[in-house]
């Protein structure tokens, strides 16, 4: 089974009622061979519309996040732990969470492998950590899930809700929590 095999299969996914609304199975993107996967909480109204991951604002600043750390976006693999759009942006419930990435993300990540598994947000995190911890208390930190390097790293819709880039502010801790990804890529 290949990426694109799998990528068909999800189009046509009924398995939880996130279909009901979506305009686009957002299944996600990028090298199949990546090291480095993102994985944030579910695709908004831009990247429904378009049927890929951060397209959207949120989208643009991770861009930059990359680009900073001289990452190129199509080195990376990038998805979400849902992939059709919640209503109205809400946080994906623990059965849709389930559900679909039992399905979907956890197939992804077998047939990419990554080095590094980079989440974004608590939703994301929480996934691959099995307990809600506050983001603040656990992103720029090493975890390890089933063999691959986990690293947490705030949403990129936070940090546009939080601009500020004085020390110490998630902007500036998430600028340094990307080279510490860049640094440990082998
Ligand atoms: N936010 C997410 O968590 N994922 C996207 O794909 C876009 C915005």
């Amino acid at each position: 089974m290949s990426l694109e095999e799998l990528a068909a299969q999800a189009a046509h996914c009924t398995a939880c009622r996130l279909h009901e609304g979506r305009t686009h199975v957002v299944f996600g993107e990028g090298d199949p061979d990546a090291k480095l996967m993102i994985v944030g909480e579910g695709p908004g109204a831009d990247e429904d519309a378009q049927g890929r991951p951060f397209v959207g604002r949120a989208g643009q600043l991770l861009d930059r996040i990359l680009e900073a750390a001289g990452i190129p976006r199509s080195s990376v693999y990038i998805t979400n732990i849902v992939k059709c759009r919640p209503p109205g942006n809400r946080n994906p419930l623990p059965d849709e969470s389930k559900i679909c990435s039992s399905l979907w993300l956890l197939k992804q990540i077998e047939l990419i492998r990554p080095q590094i598994i980079v989440p974004l947000g608590s939703v994301a995190t929480q996934f691959f950590l099995g307990e809600k911890l506050p983001i603040t208390k656990v992103r720029g930190q090493w975890f390890e899930w089933n063999g691959i390097q986990v690293f947490p790293m705030f949403h990129p819709a936070y940090l546009l809700r939080n601009p500020s880039r004085a020390p110490g502010s998630p902007k500036a801790l998430t600028w340094k929590d990307i080279q510490t990804v860049k640094q440990t890529l082998d």
